[in-house]
């Protein structure tokens, strides 16, 4: 129900991620542990390193309801990861242990493109809870 909404983001412009190939740098620096394209919950080898990339913008954007705060989060919580940060319940920690820090592997820009990236595009799973 909510996945229409989102459209018209898509048109809009990058302004900060200076050219940089968010999708790109997400499937390159995230998806290997976060299932980015995909609705589903399961990679096809049954392998996961984190929760799908559905279920981390369900829950930020419950919490954080405009794409400043959101991807600010995204930022901030990529560079240091932390419990307290977490907005996943201790039951995720438990299961996937705590996200390890990107930082070093992507500049605070390919961070900036990966975050309106991931905040515009990626599908929420469909209501069935
Ligand atoms: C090595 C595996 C791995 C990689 C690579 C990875 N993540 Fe994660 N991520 C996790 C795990 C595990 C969790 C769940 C535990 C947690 O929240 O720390 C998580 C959780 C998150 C959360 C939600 C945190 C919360 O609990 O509120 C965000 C946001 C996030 N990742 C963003 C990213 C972004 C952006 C990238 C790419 C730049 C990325 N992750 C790359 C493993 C990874």
């Amino acid at each position: 129900m909510k996945a229409l909404y989102l459209l018209p983001l898509l048109l809009t412009t990058s302004l900060f991620s200076q050219g940089l190939d968010g999708e790109q740098l997400a499937q390159k620096h995230c998806a290997s542990c976060h299932l980015i394209t995909s609705n589903s919950d399961r990679l096809t080898d049954g392998k996961m390193g984190g929760p799908p990339m559905w279920g981390v913008l369900k829950k930020m954007k419950q919490k954080f309801p405009t794409q400043e705060e959101a991807t600010s989060y995204i930022m901030s919580y990529a560079l240091e990861p932390s419990e307290e940060k977490m907005l996943f319940p201790q039951a995720t920690r438990d299961y996937f242990g705590v996200m390890p820090s990107v930082q070093g592997k992507v500049t605070k820009a390919e961070l900036q493109a990966i975050a309106n990236y991931l905040y515009k595009s990626t599908r929420e799973r469909p209501e069935n809870e």
